[in-house]
Order: C-alpha cells, then structure tokens, then sequence
C-alpha cells in the first residue's frame, strides 16, 4: 500500500507527477486554499499533508490525540504557520525547504533594495499613467544604493546571501544583528561586523533587510521603537515575514517619513495589504514573490518528496523541523 497524501495547493507539473507516481496522492487541481475544517479531517484521511505559508496550521486544526497523518511536508523555509509543539506532542514529523530557495529569495531582497530606492515603482506607475514629462535634472531622484550600509536581521542563509550580493555587487559595507554570535569565513570575507543590538544594527545601517524567522519568538521585532532607532532617510526591507514587523507601526513611520521608504515581499495578514501602504508612494509591494521561479519552485518540490520518500523508507529525514 502507498502512503496516502494531500496536496493543498497546486505545485509545479513536474512535482505533481513525481508524487503521483510514488505515492497515493490527492492533489487540489482547483487550487483553492483547504478550509480549517477540511484541514482537521485531513488529519483523520492522510499520511502525510504537504503544506504551504497559505494553509493555517495553529493547534485548533489538528485532532484532539492520534491522527492518521504522520509526516506535514511543507513546502517553503518558513514554517511559523504550523503549531510544531502540536505537530511534536501528536508524534507528527516536520520538515521544510532550506537551501533550494536562498539565492532567489536573496535576488529578491536587493530587487527591493534598488526598487525603493531608485523609485522604480514609482516611475514605472508615472510613465504608464501617461504623466513623464521628460528628462530633467531633478526629475526622481532617489537615493544611491552603492557604497552604503546594509543592516541584516537574522544572518542566516538568505541573510549571508543578500549581504554577499550587497558586499561583492554594490560595494556595500555589511553589519548585522543575530541573537547567537558568528564570525565564519563567510562574514570575515564581507568584512562584516556583528553588532551588539538590533538598535545599534539599525541605527548604522541606510538599508535595512530582515531574514529572520516569523512567528512568537520575533513578532513585531521592528515596532515603533526600534522604527525610531534607525536613520531618517533609511529604507526596510522584508522577505522574511509580515509579523516581524508592527505593520501599523510602520505605516505610521512611513506616513511621517520618520524613514525614508520601505520594500515589502511579506504582509501581516497575506494576502491582505492595508490600504494605507497602497497609499503610499515610498514603499514597493509585492506579493510574497521571494521564492517565485520556475527553478526554484520546482526544487521546492523535490526537496519535499525527497523528505516523504526517506521518511516513508524508514531514513533519516533530511530537512526535519519537528
Ligand atoms: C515560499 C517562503 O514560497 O520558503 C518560504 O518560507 O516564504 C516562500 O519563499 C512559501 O513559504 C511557500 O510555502
């Protein structure tokens, strides 16, 4: 008998395929995110739920004691949408993505970086608004992106790869503030300096790019104090997750330009973004594209079902969370 799973969201053909062929799998061909209520009788119909940052896992979905699931693959790094104390007390096995998604999700956040402050949103929207009047000296300016600080939040992966693109593209010096000390080969080469506080990491940085972990542990780690420690004319940047930052907090920085700007791939309650941000003409939005390649979509996937495969022979897991 093959294990039997659910996809809750339509993944890459070649992924879907794969799974098919090596388990028994139900996939979601009309791609409409699982209610929390078909979420809870997943539990009770499949070995194994292969989840995403839009499935809600907290402790309410999952059974009172035993369910049949056993393993919840998620595709993606993050994985502050599942309740993994929950997932653990069940004897449910975790597991992610890393690595398959660093350089894209790093190509992202100095896509952001240049975005914001080149105001290329901005320019884009007047020129297709019919509203360039031409070429002039003083016609949108921004701010110059080369030679300036980068401020890293969290210097993992994705945090060591958008700092080497910074450092090794832009010229940038790189400092950053991480809870457990590092100093490897890699941030010695970018000359980075680790900083002793996230304010003292905010206050010397003109960019600022978050790569921490969402959930309890760092939930509105940028609020209006913090906010307030970095420099007037500094940008924030976030691929990591909307809960990060206060986003009310933030608005209200934004609003009296107590920070120069901001570029968002994250929101607090995706897929909703506050009007007032839309509002605004010094941030740039998008939505949550920080892994959105065929490339790296697709190794998404096969990192997942190289997961359920060991998992289901009876290996060690490779990407195991919980
Ligand atoms: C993914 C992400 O696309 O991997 C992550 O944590 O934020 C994204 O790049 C998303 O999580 C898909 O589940």
């Amino acid at each position: 008998m093959k294990p039997r799973l659910i996809v809750t969201r339509r993944w890459p053909a070649a992924v879907e395929a794969l799974l098919a062929e090596r388990f028994d799998t139900t996939l979601n061909t009309d791609d409409t995110p699982l209610s929390a209520a078909a979420m809870t009788s997943a539990f009770a119909d499949f070995d194994a739920i292969l989840a995403t940052v839009s499935d809600r896992l907290p402790g309410v979905v999952f059974p009172e004691s035993a369910a049949r699931t056993r393993i919840i693959a998620n595709f993606g790094v993050g994985f502050s949408h599942i309740d993994v104390a929950a997932a653990r007390d069940r004897d449910i096995v975790v597991t992610n993505t890393p690595g398959v998604l660093t350089d894209c999700t790093a190509d992202l956040a100095l896509s952001l970086i240049l975005a914001v402050a080149r105001r290329t949103g901005e320019g884009e929207r007047q020129l297709r608004a019919g509203e360039w009047r031409g070429w002039s000296p003083t016609h949108m300016a921004g701010a110059k992106v080369s030679g300036k600080t980068l401020g890293i939040v969290g210097m993992g992966r994705i945090g060591k790869a958008t700092a080497r693109r910074a450092h090794f593209g832009f010229g940038m010096k790189i400092v950053f503030f991480n809870r457990s000390p590092i100093d490897d080969d890699e941030t010695r080469a970018m000359g980075a300096v680790q900083m002793p506080t996230l304010e003292d990491a905010l206050a010397a940085s003109d960019f600022v790019s978050l790569h921490c972990p969402g959930g309890a542990e760092n939930r509105h780690l940028i609020d209006a104090r913090s906010l307030r420690s970095m420099k007037r004319g500094a940008f924030l940047i976030n691929t990591a997750r909307g809960d990060v930052i206060d986003q009310d907090a933030l608005i209200g920085a934004l609003q009296r330009r107590e920070i120069a700007g901001a570029g968002l791939d994250v929101f607090a309650e995706e897929p909703a973004v506050p009007e007032a941000l839309k509002q605004l003409e010094n941030v740039v939005l998008l939505p949550h594209l920080g892994s959105a390649t065929e490339e790296t979509r697709v190794a998404m996937g096969m990192k997942v079902v190289e997961n359920l495969t060991a998992f289901f022979e009876g290996r060690p897991v490779p990407d195991r969370v919980a």
